[in-house]
C-alpha cells in the first residue's frame, strides 16, 4: 500500500520515484522492495537541511537550510518540492551540482498553506 506523494528509492540503482495516486501494491525495482523515504530527524543536519518557507506578499521562496547547503558533485540537493496542505498541488525544482544554491521562488496565492521538502543525495528527505 502507497499513499499519494510518498517517496521510495531503490538501495541498487538509485531511482527515486514519487507515488502519483496510491495503490495496493509494494513498489519494486531492480528485483527487491524500494525503500519508502521518510522524513530525516537526525541531529546535528537541521541548518544546511530543513527547508525554510520566506513569504513576501504573493512572492514565496524555499531556502534549504538557514545555512546554505553544498552543491558539490558528490554531496547536493536533488530537488525541493513545495506542496499544498491539502496534498492537491505540487511544485518540483530540479537541481545539479552547477546550482550555486538550493532555492526555489515562485508566485501563488496559495490559500491552502503550503509545506516544503528537499532530498540531499547523502543525508536523505528533510522537510519543514
Ligand atoms: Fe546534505
Amino acid at each position: 500500500m502507497t499513499n499519494r506523494l510518498d517517496l521510495y528509492k531503490c538501495n541498487i540503482c538509485g531511482n527515486v520515484v514519487e507515488v502519483v495516486l496510491s495503490g495496493e501494491g509494494e513498489l519494486v525495482c531492480c528485483g527487491e522492495n524500494m525503500e519508502h523515504l521518510e522524513i530525516a530527524n537526525h541531529t546535528g543536519d537541521e541548518a544546511v537541511h530543513k527547508p525554510v518557507i520566506e513569504i513576501k506578499e504573493d512572492e514565496k521562496t524555499v531556502r534549504v537550510g538557514m545555512m546554505p547547503h553544498v552543491m558539490e558533485n558528490k554531496h547536493y540537493i536533488q530537488f525541493i518540492e513545495v506542496i499544498s496542505d491539502d496534498n492537491k498541488y505540487v511544485k518540483r525544482k530540479y537541481l545539479t551540482p552547477e546550482d550555486k544554491e538550493a532555492v526555489l521562488t515562485f508566485k501563488c496565492e496559495c490559500k491552502e498553506g503550503i509545506k516544503a521538502r528537499e532530498l540531499c543525495n547523502i543525508h536523505g528527505l528533510w522537510a519543514n
